[in-house]
């Protein structure tokens, strides 16, 4: 099965897109952080295939594993019903990779964000099925959960892996590291916490490296792109760039002490 995000060859001109939604809605105004206004959206919404156990996955296990998106900070602890350090990871896909970590990580928490229906009814059957006690899911876009549900100072890690590349150059500004957002990411994350993206594009790892390493409170724990860590398993969409011939890109900073 393949994911409706614009990583494909065949990448439809979302300008022209029947099935887009408006993209570049306002959002409500928290002058306080740096991306009140509005934003452009790092997703389109299109009609995509998901299976009938994604779909039983939805309707029952939603409100048994994620949180609704609201304009109120989440109490992990209360989410979780323990405290422990909270990582969050950005567009899970099919969450193949979320679950492989929060199986070895099992002290820590996880929280998934994504949008893609077949996506979420997936995570959500993974939790059920190998009993994640330790991953809760927000179906929503990341921007206004990390902008409105996390507190500053609050995260212990960050995953963004094979976010959208959204090749075409007039699309860039549809990428989700850009210097605003990760402004407002990196001040959600705790002092000494750690922000880690990968991509399979090289002009995006290049966009990423500019972008994180401009970002004053981050600092590079390595000298330009990082090895993957060896508790980061291979992601479905980084498996289909390798067929692709793509390299791969690890990206890893820690918010610097404040
Ligand atoms: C290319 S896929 C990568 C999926 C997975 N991380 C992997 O490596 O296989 C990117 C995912 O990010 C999700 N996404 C894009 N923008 C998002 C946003 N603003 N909030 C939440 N999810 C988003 C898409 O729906 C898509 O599933």
């Amino acid at each position: 099965m393949t994911l409706p995000t614009p990583n494909s060859l065949d990448t439809p001109d979302v300008s022209d897109s029947q099935t887009a939604q408006p993209s570049d809605a306002p959002l409500s105004n928290h002058p306080s952080h740096p991306m009140a206004g509005s934003h452009i959206r790092s997703f389109i919404h299109r009609r995509s295939h998901i299976t009938l156990g994604q779909q039983e996955a939805l309707d029952k296990l939603l409100s048994k594993w994620a949180l609704p998106y609201e304009n109120r900070l989440i109490d992990p602890a209360a989410v979780f019903g323990r405290e422990a350090p909270l990582v969050l990871e950005i567009g899970f896909g099919m969450g193949e990779t979320t679950e492989k970590i929060a199986i070895a990580r099992s002290e820590e928490n996880f929280l998934g964000v994504e949008v893609f229906n077949a996506g979420v009814g997936a995570m959500l059957k993974r939790i059920e099925t190998s009993s994640l006690p330790n991953v809760r899911i927000i179906q929503h876009d990341a921007v206004e959960v990390v902008r409105d549900m996390i507190a500053p100072n609050s995260l212990a890690g960050v995953h963004v892996y094979f976010p959208d590349p959204w090749q075409k150059k007039r699309h860039h500004k549809r990428r989700l590291i850009q210097p605003a957002f990760v402004a407002l990411l990196a001040s959600r994350i705790a002092p000494g916490g750690y922000l880690h993206c990968a991509t399979d594009w090289e002009d995006y790892g290049v966009q990423m490296l500019e972008v994180l390493s401009g970002e004053p409170s981050l600092e590079n724990t390595a000298d330009g792109y990082a090895p993957r860590p060896e508790w980061r398993p291979q992601t479905k969409f980084e498996t289909r760039g390798m067929r692709l011939g793509h390299g791969v890109w690890d990206l890893f900073f820690k918010r610097r002490a404040v």
